[in-house]
């Protein structure tokens, strides 16, 4: 059996074992996949120990992804480009980063939500490691315009500067961004408009100017839950067409990250329905 495990902390909320679960059983791959929930401080002995327990490799959670990409020795360019890390793949010449939040949102826009990117322009919220992860993904979804908007809206700035520099996306892909906080929003439509801070965990929603939801075609919140989010209660209320939270993009991400482990790409489908019933 090949060992495999979701890090992170807190990690007793991961769905992630119970979606590996699913993916193995159904793809007839030998694998275990576990928790670990390190203290911060202990987490590079964590990923370490459990590759030298003959670990394959690990996926990584709030708030470890920075240093899982410091720990790896070689990645892949896309968690190159936005120095972060949610998949450890375990080789013989080294541990090898990759992110694949951003191209498990695409998927879950594009395949499971039908959501056409080309063209459109997009309201990013949020300013996070979340926005982070997924930016250069939707910048390759060939959109027209993304607005970043976070509360610090420093943040924001921060987070294009850093993409342009560490990052290395070039200034005529940076020109279709621009950095604001709520107040400063450039004016709509946004066709699409994407939740990415941790704001409903807590019943808080972003004070956007309330128009933007119902000039929307789609409104989307990475955050998921039994019940529509605040956030998307919000949208709903004020007149958003379509609504989706992120379990599809959690399930997403899960499928790219087995993917890399693996070579088999699992049917994503049939787990996100069993997922979904299981919230309910
Ligand atoms: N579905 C998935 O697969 C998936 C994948 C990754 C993440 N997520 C979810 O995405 C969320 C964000 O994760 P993260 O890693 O980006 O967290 P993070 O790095 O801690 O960033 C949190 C973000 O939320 C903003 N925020 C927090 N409370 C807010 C409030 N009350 N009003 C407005 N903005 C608020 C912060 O703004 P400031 O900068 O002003 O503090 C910041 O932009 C989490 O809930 C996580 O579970 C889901």
């Amino acid at each position: 059996m090949d060992r495999y495990a979701v890090v992170g902390h807190p990690i007793g909320h991961s769905r992630s074992p119970e979606i590996h679960a699913m993916f193995a059983r159904a793809t007839g791959q030998a694998m275990t996949y576990e928790r670990l929930g390190p203290d911060p401080e202990g987490f590079e002995e964590a990923v370490l120990r459990f590759r030298e327990e003959g670990g394959k490799g690990l996926n990584v959670t709030l708030p470890f992804k920075e240093r899982a990409f410091a720990l790896a020795r070689s990645c892949s360019s896309r968690a190159g480009a936005v120095g972060a890390a949610n998949t450890l793949d375990f080789r013989a010449e080294g541990i090898f980063a990759d992110n694949t939040d951003g191209a498990g949102l695409i998927r879950d826009l594009t395949r499971n939500l039908d959501f056409s990117l080309a063209g459109q322009d997009v309201l990013l919220v949020g300013a996070g490691g979340a926005a982070r992860g997924v930016l250069p993904a939707l910048l390759d979804g060939s959109v027209s315009r993304i607005v970043v908007a976070n509360r610090t809206p420093a943040r924001a700035l921060a987070l294009l500067q850093y993409l342009g520099r560490e990052g290395g996306l070039p200034q005529e892909i940076l020109h279709r961004c621009v950095g604001c906080g709520f107040d400063a929003l450039p004016p709509g439509p946004y066709a699409l408009v994407i939740n990415a801070t941790s704001g409903s965990l807590e019943g808080e929603i972003p004070a956007l100017p309330e128009g933007v939801y119902g000039e929307a075609m789609l409104v989307y919140d990475m955050v998921y839950g039994k019940e529509p989010t605040p956030f998307l209660k919000k949208a709903q209320a004020l007149g958003a067409r379509r609504t989706a939270d992120g379990l599809g993009m959690l399930v997403e991400q899960a499928a790219e990250s087995f993917y890399l482990w693996r070579q088999v790409y699992p049917d994503t489908g049939s787990v996100l329905q069993q997922l979904r019933s299981r919230l309910e």
